[in-house]
């Protein structure tokens, strides 16, 4: 090696040890700045002492543990419309609605049974919770999270909590409900499978009150109801070889937003595993209804010769709508069969995808219609296969109060 090669080498080594000390410095200098910014926006957010204002009014509900703001929920309790109930280390609150948030001392969870989710759901919060006699802490993240219908507003060390006004042709305060966040039904439909997204303007109507149509003993819907814009199901079968209506089924048309919502289900059936459910009987005419009946009447006075026709027709009642009163002529209902039986009957088709149903229709905007234990509501005994479309917003409330089209209708729907 000459020299000049020696001496290039060396330049060549002294510039790369330049470059990484400059890039060093960089480095150093930024982290420097960084934790300077962020030590300054820690102690912005993160004072030790923070004001309360509930609805304007300064109160001392709030204790900064360790960087987590913490609210006193038993000051909350007025403004949120709860009722405290439970032991002192695992406190329930609980509104009018039935919704509760329970919390449990030294944990960071709680358990939340909203109006959406049928059941109790457990959901994590940021920090541990402290429930004694005098106080219960919970972290203000939990607040904003769970109850809906206030606002949460975080100003430097001021924060306000204030309930929700609605102004109508009244003002008046919005419902505080409570929320298990994982139970939003959209993000729950969503997350099903991507080709969901497409069917969602259907499952969710923009319209949402258009389809609560009620069609049953004492609402007739007379014999020259027919619906508009019904579809046939068999036109809607082409999601791949995706076969959605049951070979020989009678009544294949639904109404455009019910059938679109029943395809979106059927194949959330079929990813689900339960393949073998198809649609068997949606919108009938009056005049079919008029057949069936009369079909069923002659069935009955086959089986016991004794019974007389208005004998016959009580116990056809109890199963079958007289012609004018089917919510089959709603184009809004669907009776589903698994072809393994080929039969409507609760034994059967209860295991079989339908108990899914029971508790899931209500995603792709259905209920259960007839449900056990509501005949003298529904006028119906149980059927296990009858869905019908309502919608999400209303088929979420109906099922998880438990309760008929019927009892929605009059107890709480519009109040
Ligand atoms: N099976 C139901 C009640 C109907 O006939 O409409
Ligand atoms: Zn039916």
């Amino acid at each position: 090696m000459n020299n000049q090669n020696v001496i290039k080498k060396r330049s060549k080594a002294y510039t790369l040890c330049y470059i990484a000390v400059a890039v060093l410095t960089v480095l150093i200098v930024g982290c420097i700045v960084a934790a300077i910014v962020i030590g300054t926006l820690n102690t912005g957010v993160n004072p030790t002492e923070y004001s309360l204002k509930i609805n304007g009014e300064e109160t001392d509900a709030l204790k900064n543990e360790n960087g987590t703001v913490m609210v006193n929920i038993d000051k909350l309790t007025e403004l949120l419309d709860l009722t405290k109930s439970g032991e002192a280390a695992t406190p329930k609150y609980s509104n009018s609605l039935g919704d509760y948030v329970k919390f449990v001392n030294g944990e960071s969870y709680a358990y939340v049974r909203d109006a959406f989710s049928a059941s109790e759901m457990k959901v994590n919060l940021p920090a541990a919770v402290t429930a004694n006699r005098e106080t219960c802490l919970v972290p203000l993240d939990t607040v904003s999270a769970i109850f809906s219908g206030i606002s949460v507003t975080v100003d430097g060390p001021s924060i306000s909590i204030n309930r929700r006004l609605v102004t109508g042709s009244t003002t008046k305060y919005e419902k505080v409900e409570i929320r298990a966040k994982s139970s939003d039904p959209l993000s729950m439909v969503l997350e099903l499978t991507p080709i969901m997204e497409q069917y969602e303007k259907f499952l969710n109507p923009a319209d949402r009150d258009a389809f609560l149509i009620l069609a049953n003993k004492e609402n007739p819907l007379g014999s020259s109801y027919a619906p508009d814009d019904l579809v046939d199901l068999k036109s809607m079968e082409g999601y791949g070889d995706e076969q959605i209506v049951n070979d020989g089924a009678p009544n294949s048309q639904m109404r455009l937003y019910a059938a679109n919502a029943l395809k979106a289900m059927i194949l959330q059936l079929r990813s689900e595993e339960y393949v073998n459910i198809f649609a068997q009987s949606g919108y009938r005419t009056y005049e079919y209804q008029e057949n069936l009946f009369e079909k069923y009447v002659a069935e009955e006075m086959e089986k016991d010769s004794s019974l007389t026709r208005a004998e016959a027709e009580e116990i056809v009642l109890t199963y079958s709508a007289k012609p004018g009163t089917s919510e089959h002529q709603t184009g809004l209902c669907i009776d589903l069969i698994d072809d393994r039986y080929n039969t409507l009957e609760n034994p059967f088709t209860k295991k079989l995808g339908m108990e899914w149903l029971a508790e899931n229709a209500w995603k792709f905007g259905f209920i259960l219609r007839y449900p056990e234990g509501a005949e003298d509501i529904t006028g119906y005994s149980y059927e296990s296969w009858h869905f019908r479309y309502v919608g999400r917003y209303h088929a979420e409330r109906i099922t998880a109060l438990g309760i008929t089209l019927e009892e929605y209708l009059e107890d709480y729907y519009g109040k």
